[in-house]
């Protein structure tokens, strides 16, 4: 920070506020191993605890001997839901209404489910403890198909069915079969229908979006820590909610929340792996009171791709009508959701599917009809938005094949039938069929720009000549280009439509100045990765004049930060940005006054200008933010209490809805089905932009994760429920090697109804990122009759692709 900055200028660049690219103050302590995550925290006496879990996918548990593994040296306990019963802990709430086992209560619904936990006195003894638990168990047939378990006789959650053999409600209502969770419907069935029927062209395609899985570096873990003497439970973990699990930790325990201290520390990555609920932090609860010591659990990679929450799994069968010069004019959507054993899905509660009602994308579409049917399998629970804001990415996924797959039926460009079909910019707010209301957009522009900028009919050129050769038998290297046009939509609430558990879904900022002009704010969201401290410490330079240097930002302790509903589906700007910036002009008003007061002028003559308030029309009388700051604790002022503080709770009208215009050149060899990414281009629209810097960075990681995701990763089972993905070397995680270079690109359109008109950018790229590489692999075929072909395109299913198009003959 200079001291002796005078220019306007200086003092603006001074401030490192928003727009400024600041360097990521986190980076510091990440890149010198400095971090403290959840493995790092030592407590005195200090124990550990695994899990014993399941070989079979659907198995009875007939008895469970602890005997040998309690002779195990260091092992002190080994905990089955017998023991959690009496507590009342053996099964617990999920986030989607439906409850969990937290240990083996009778049976097992998927392989890898917790049976047992072992408490020794380190990793070693309760591995060694875990070998030594002797389990029963008598095999059950397994269902990993959810079309199967709709007409199977087989019952897979037997305590869900009465005992007269009736089907009680679910959370969300009727159940047609005991393996059937749900049916969720949006939009206007009958019209929609015969929109369709009555339609010149329509397209139908069926779709199934695999499940994969968020899988961050850093696996889940928690450390609990009962202190009997004060009767205060102190919790650490990988949490991206920490106050929602604070809530939970009380309402299933009957420890007063005030009692209960949960700390979310630096966290590795969570991509919404880390937002739900596992048995491994009941577990540790429970092992910290019975034993008297602290007890840690960390998950190893396996058990965080196997067990904890996956992404996705949804059989989505479209029917698209249009007129024939590509009007659409109606959209249907049937989803076959696989929830695997347990509703754990983590979406606001009166979105049993997320926000898949936003499949009609960033489309003028008339009338639109969706319906979700959500079934038990024999997988793993979770159902999360991995990098996505619950379910968007598979509405866009949907959407943008759809609008392939018509653009095949019409025989038309791709990216004119997108621009036909483009909500205009003088329709917003746009209320869509299926309900929700776009804040702002300006598609044209962002089209427009992204395909003169990759040089569009260019590439068309190169491509058909590349057919042609092809043909000729000149190359045996097609070409694709994949186009997607995303809306996200992003920054739950509004209270009054989001809540999980009842928890309505604001969010908050606490701010303290001190008498010397630096700051902590502190915030209900908790950073993963995203760089939180850089960019809500600018935020608050640009509203109250304080340096971003001179402010810290806090997240993650329950005990210091206000309620807040953490951080998954790039909630944190749009919400608690928005929060930090309405604290912070609290701050200002306050500030107002007592520079009016210092100046001895009324509190309407003095106008803040950057770092300071001035004297209307005497730019020479001034008091800086520095200043005011001492004045407000050292000063007294008459009317106005001393210090200079303020909290904001912000409960947001809407979402935001961000968008962005991708396009993905690739080359891909026929004979061996390996893909090139010869280009890659994201234009972004996030509204008003905080770091440049740190948007660029969001921007890689997601595309990176969306390359993953569309070309190899998948949690893949087999008929016997056995994942045969369960490791790094078979779940793909994309390294440098196969990274291409992404050109990033921007419009700015700001929302309307955020204070400083951001829009979140953190899951945009995924959710554009996917559908682009997935249409660049089909594109690449279209010319050779390809329609339509599932993800994940790897290279043996790019060169079966080919092959059954007979190009190998
Ligand atoms: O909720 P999450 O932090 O995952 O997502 P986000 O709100 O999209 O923010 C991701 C990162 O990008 C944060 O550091 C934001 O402050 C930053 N960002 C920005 O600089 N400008 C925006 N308009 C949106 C996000």
């Amino acid at each position: 920070m200079k001291d002796d900055v005078t220019s306007r200028e200086e003092r603006v660049e001074n401030l490192k506020g928003m727009g400024c690219s600041r360097k990521r103050v986190e980076d510091a302590r990440f890149t010198q191993g400095k971090g403290n995550y959840v493995d790092d925290i030592k407590l005195d006496g200090m124990l550990f605890g695994d899990f014993v879990r399941s070989p079979y996918a659907h198995a009875r548990i007939k008895n469970i001997d602890t005997s040998a593994a309690l002779e195990v040296p260091g092992v002190l306990a080994v905990l089955t839901a017998k023991d959690l019963e009496p507590l009342g802990l053996h099964w617990m709430p999920t986030l989607a209404g439906d409850k969990q086992m937290v240990l083996a209560d009778g049976k097992v619904l998927f392989q890898g489910q917790e049976v047992a936990f072992v408490v020794a006195e380190d990793r070693y003894a309760a591995a060694d403890g875990i070998e030594a638990v002797e389990v029963d168990y008598e095999e059950l047939p397994v269902i990993v198909d959810p079309f199967e378990a709709l007409t199977s006789d087989v019952v897979l959650r037997e305590d869900l069915v009465a005992e007269d053999g009736s089907l009680p409600d679910g959370a969300h209502g009727p159940r047609k079969h005991h393996n059937h969770i749900f049916t969720w419907e949006a939009g206007d069935k009958d019209p929609t229908f015969d929109t369709i029927d009555a339609a010149e062209v329509v397209a139908e395609e069926t779709m199934y979006y695999h499940r994969t899985h968020p899988c961050p570096l850093e696996t889940c873990g928690s450390v609990a820590s009962m202190d009997k003497v004060n009767g205060k439970l102190t919790l650490w973990g990988t949490f991206q909610a920490p106050h929602a699990i604070r809530t939970v930790v009380s309402l299933i325990s009957g420890i007063e929340e005030h009692n209960i201290r949960v700390i979310s520390p630096d966290i590795g990555g969570g991509f919404g792996n880390k937002v739900g609920a596992y048995p491994g932090y009941v577990c540790t609860v429970v092992a910290s009171i019975v034993t008297g010591k602290p007890v840690k659990w960390i998950e190893d990679r396996m058990d965080n791709l196997m067990t904890t929450a996956f992404a996705r799994d949804y059989w989505m069968k479209g029917r698209i009508s249009a007129t024939k010069d590509g009007k659409i004019t109606g959209l249907h959507c049937h989803v076959t959701a696989d929830h695997g054993g347990f509703d754990a899905c983590a979406d606001p509660t009166k979105f049993p599917a997320g926000f898949m009602n936003i499949c009609t994308g960033s489309y003028d579409i008339p009338t639109a009809y969706l319906e979700v049917d959500g079934v038990y399998t024999n997988k793993a629970p979770g159902g999360v938005s991995y990098r996505c804001s619950f379910r968007v990415t598979e509405a866009v996924y949907f959407i943008e094949r759809m609008i392939e797959v018509l653009a095949i039926e019409l025989n038309m460009d791709a990216a004119e039938l997108r621009r036909i079909n483009f909500i205009r910019k003088e329709q917003f707010p746009y209320t869509a069929a299926l309900g929700w209301e776009y804040d702002s957009g300006d598609y044209h522009t962002a089209w427009d720009k992204a395909l003169s900028t990759v040089d569009y009919d260019g590439l068309r050129a190169e491509q058909a000549e590349r057919v042609e050769a092809f043909k000729r038998g000149e190359t045996r290297s097609l070409m694709g280009i994949g186009l997607s046009f995303f809306t996200e939509i992003v920054g739950a609430g509004p209270v009054k439509n989001c809540d999980i558990l009842g928890l309505g879904m604001f969010d908050s900022c606490e701010i303290r100045i001190h008498p010397t002009g630096s700051a902590i704010a502190r915030l209900g969201t908790i950073s993963q990765g995203q760089g939180h401290a850089t960019t809500f410490a600018q935020i608050l330079a640009s509203e109250i004049g304080l340096p971003a240097d001179s402010i810290t930002i806090e997240e993650g302790d329950t005990d210091t930060a206000p309620y807040g509903l953490g951080t998954y589906g790039s909630r944190s700007t749009p919400v608690a940005g928005a929060a930090t910036a309405m604290a912070g002009r609290k701050i200002r008003a306050k500030a107002q006054m007592i520079a009016a007061y210092l100046l001895e002028v009324h509190d309407d003559d003095v106008e803040f200008d950057v770092d300071r308030f001035v004297v209307k029309g005497a730019p020479e009388r001034f008091k800086t933010m520095k200043e005011i700051a001492f004045a407000a604790y050292n000063q007294a002022i008459p009317g106005i209490e001393p210090g200079l503080e303020a909290v904001s709770y912000y409960d947001p009208p809407n979402m935001t809805y961000p968008f962005g215009a991708y396009v993905c050149v690739m080359d891909i060899d026929v004979d061996t089905g390996v893909t090139d990414i010869r280009r890659f281009y994201a234009l972004d629209d996030c509204g008003t932009r905080i770091n440049p810097m740190i948007i660029e960075g969001q921007v890689h990681g997601g595309l990176t994760e969306a390359l993953a995701v569309a070309l190899g990763q998948e949690i893949a089972y087999d008929d016997m429920g056995n994942v045969k993905t369960g490791t790094l070397m078979d779940f793909f995680l994309p390294t440098a090697w196969e990274v291409p270079n992404y050109e990033t690109d921007y419009t700015v359109t700001p929302s309307p109804h955020h204070p400083i008109g951001a829009k979140g950018v953190g899951e945009s790229p995924h959710v554009g990122g996917v559908p682009c590489f997935s249409n660049a692999v089909q594109d690449a075929f279209r010319a050779f009759g390809l329609r339509h072909t599932n993800m994940p395109h790897d290279h043996w299913r790019i060169w079966k692709t080919a092959n059954e198009l007979g190009l190998h003959d």
